[in-house]
């Protein structure tokens, strides 16, 4: 891998230099600005010795189409680059990411902890079929460092991070959180799908406290690249990256005897996402953050939540990892939720997202349209809600569309609710 440092663009991560000019090769005597789109079930051999001795798993030859192309390789190379990892593995989609560091390295009798605002299909995955194979889990509160020490029992061999959690958007501890496993030895895996690589470096966290290269950071960083990488709004992939070497064989044996394959059209779309991700982001994390401002102004809001908001849950920890002297204003995801006043109906709350004419009812994020969705908390959570004011949760999630014609689609939905 090939850490290209002379495109940082700060320190806070590669930017779009790095992602453009990356050291893919063309054939000789063709170069064009994209990779190829290489697509193959089989890989022809040009003799036996070679068929027996070609090894995929180092990324350093072709044996079949699920073990790798030139094009997958490019991409899990750029991805790798990007969040500052050694290996990636490029898998159907940001959920089957997640089950495939769970399944690779749980066993019966392990537990595994999440935080209470984990992204809501991961609780499911692990209440549903890990249980099953009698793997144990719990959530702990990822604002509190302490709750997480508490709860590691001898057998937990896994903790997951989100920066920020879903929907509720508190941004954990993630430094202290970090400091409690490393100390404890449990393996940590991020869920870096709002950061994308570009909010902070996830190996890199800890690096003024640790000399080591792999204990600088999470263990392992998963990204839904269905979100910001593809951009699209129009497929599905996920990634897992890491620093260790001993992990990396552990989940590609899992990735390799699952046969997760992902198709080579979808790889190009991602491959050429990634070459305005940094624009994208830094655009709509500037519009959501100024809607988010216009949105705490209105007397029918009763919270915002945007880590990049002062008072927001977390604000300082979320400032702690990403600001800096280079990028004092910090780097957020353009997603953020607002809790409307309790003195307003559920069905006002639905009405008021119907009447939304840009943004468009729907799940995900990181695409080009503007999506919203109501969310009942209730049932979501299992540790105490006191953070958050009363009322009714919608999340806002922002596109491309100008910061104007955003606003004037909220104010004129707006005027049917109440203070
Ligand atoms: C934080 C987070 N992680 C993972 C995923 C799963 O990604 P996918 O939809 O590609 O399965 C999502 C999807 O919404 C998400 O929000």
């Amino acid at each position: 891998m090939n850490p290209d440092q002379k495109h940082k663009s700060d320190s806070t991560g590669v930017g779009s230099t790095a992602l453009i000019h990356h050291d893919y090769k063309a054939p000789l005597g063709f170069e064009s600005p994209q990779t190829p789109v290489y697509k193959a079930s089989s890989v022809i051999f040009p003799s036996v010795a070679q068929m027996q001795t070609r090894n995929w798993e180092d990324r350093s030859a072709y044996t079949y189409g699920l073990h790798g192309t030139p094009t997958t390789f490019t991409l899990e190379s750029k991805l790798a680059l990007l969040e500052g990892g050694e290996q990636c593995l490029l898998l159907p989609s940001g959920l089957s990411a997640l089950a495939a560091v769970n399944a690779a390295l749980l066993s019966s009798g392990d537990e595994v902890l999440v935080p209470d605002n984990a992204y809501g299909p991961l609780v499911s995955m692990l209440g549903g079929q890990f249980k099953k194979w009698g793997i144990q889990s719990d959530r702990y509160n990822p604002l509190d460092a302490q709750d997480l020490a508490c709860k590691i029992k001898p057998n937990t061999r896994l903790v997951w991070l989100e920066a920020a959690g879903s929907v509720t958007m508190e941004f954990p501890d993630l430094l202290a959180l970090l400091r409690v496993c490393q100390e404890r030895g449990v393996t940590t895996a991020l869920d870096n799908t709002w950061g994308a690589g570009l909010a902070f470096q996830p190996f890199e966290l800890l690096s003024s406290m640790s000399s080591n290269s792999v204990g600088k950071g999470v263990d392992i960083s998963v990204h839904a690249l269905t979100k910001y990488p593809s951009g699209g709004a129009d497929l599905l992939m996920g990634s897992v990256i890491t620093r260790d070497h001993a992990l990396a064989k552990r989940l590609s044996k899992y990735h390799e005897q699952f046969g997760l394959g992902v198709g080579a059209n979808d790889v190009e779309s991602v491959l050429k996402g990634l070459q305005s991700l940094v624009l994208r982001y830094d655009a709509q994390d500037h519009v959501a953050r100024a809607l988010a401002r216009f949105l705490q102004a209105e007397p029918s809001v009763a919270q915002v939540l945007h880590p990049a908001l002062r008072g927001s849950p977390g604000h300082e920890h979320w400032r702690a990892v990403t600001c800096s002297g280079l990028r004092p204003e910090g780097r957020a995801a353009g997603i953020f939720s607002v809790i409307f006043k309790p003195s307003n109906s559920v069905q006002a709350i639905y009405a008021f997202c119907e009447r939304l004419k840009l943004f468009k009812l729907a799940y995900s994020w990181g695409g080009p349209m503007s999506l919203v969705m109501p969310y009942e908390l209730g049932s979501m959570r299992k540790g105490s809600l006191n953070h958050l004011e009363q009322g009714h949760l919608v999340r806002f999630c922002i596109g491309l569309e100008s910061l104007e014609d955003l606003q004037a689609d909220l104010s004129r939905s707006l005027l049917g609710l109440s203070a």
